[in-house]
């Protein structure tokens, strides 16, 4: 059966052909939370039989306005995992490969007591799974442990979820 989260997905979604390099369709989700079903729908999935979280964590961009709902909706708070350069000092970091080149994730190294807290991880899109192995090595560093990675959409045939279980371990479930 179709869910709601599915459905609101397959109506929004915006296709974009050769974006952001030719050969890549691109699929904009921006409508989809736009939409006051699309966004309640994969709030509810996403959280669903989600327990014992303590922190989620949402990846720049998108992964902001998604980390921020499923917060509020597991009654947690939420932090911010912000691409290089935008925070003050100090910060932790992680560099990590991309495709062509490299790229920056980093969180705030003081105010914050990271220590202990299970964080559910959130972006948009999981592709080669890059980013969350990334974001997560940056949480697991400062003594929180990513016990959970939630997407939207997962670009399968990319790997992202064996990486996952690579770098993070097979127990870390992957909600997409
Ligand atoms: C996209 C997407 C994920 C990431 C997934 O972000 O929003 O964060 O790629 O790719 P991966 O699994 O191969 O790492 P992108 O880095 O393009 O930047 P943006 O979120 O700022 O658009
Ligand atoms: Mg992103």
């Amino acid at each position: 059966a179709v869910t709601r989260a599915q459905a609101a997905i397959a109506r929004h979604t915006r296709l974009v052909d050769d974006f952001p390099s030719p050969g890549i369709a691109f699929k904009d989700l921006t409508p989809v939370l736009a939409d006051p079903e699309g966004l309640s729908a994969i709030v509810t999935a996403l959280t669903h039989g989600c327990t014992e979280i303590d922190l989620v964590a949402g990846i720049d961009a998108r992964g902001f306005l998604l980390g921020g709902a499923v917060a509020r909706e597991l009654e947690v708070g939420v932090l911010a995992v912000r691409k290089g350069g935008k925070l003050p000092p100090p910060v932790h970091a992680v560099t990590y490969s991309l495709e062509y080149g490299s790229a920056t994730l980093e969180i705030p190294a003081d105010g914050l007591d990271l220590t202990g807290q299970r964080v559910l991880l959130v972006d948009d899109v999981l592709a080669t799974g890059g980013t969350a192995v990334a974001a997560a090595d940056l949480l697991n560093r400062t003594g929180a442990s990513v016990v959970g990675v939630a997407v939207i959409m997962e670009l399968v045939g990319l790997g992202g979820r064996d990486t996952i279980a690579g770098g993070l371990g097979p127990h870390v479930p992957v909600h997409s």
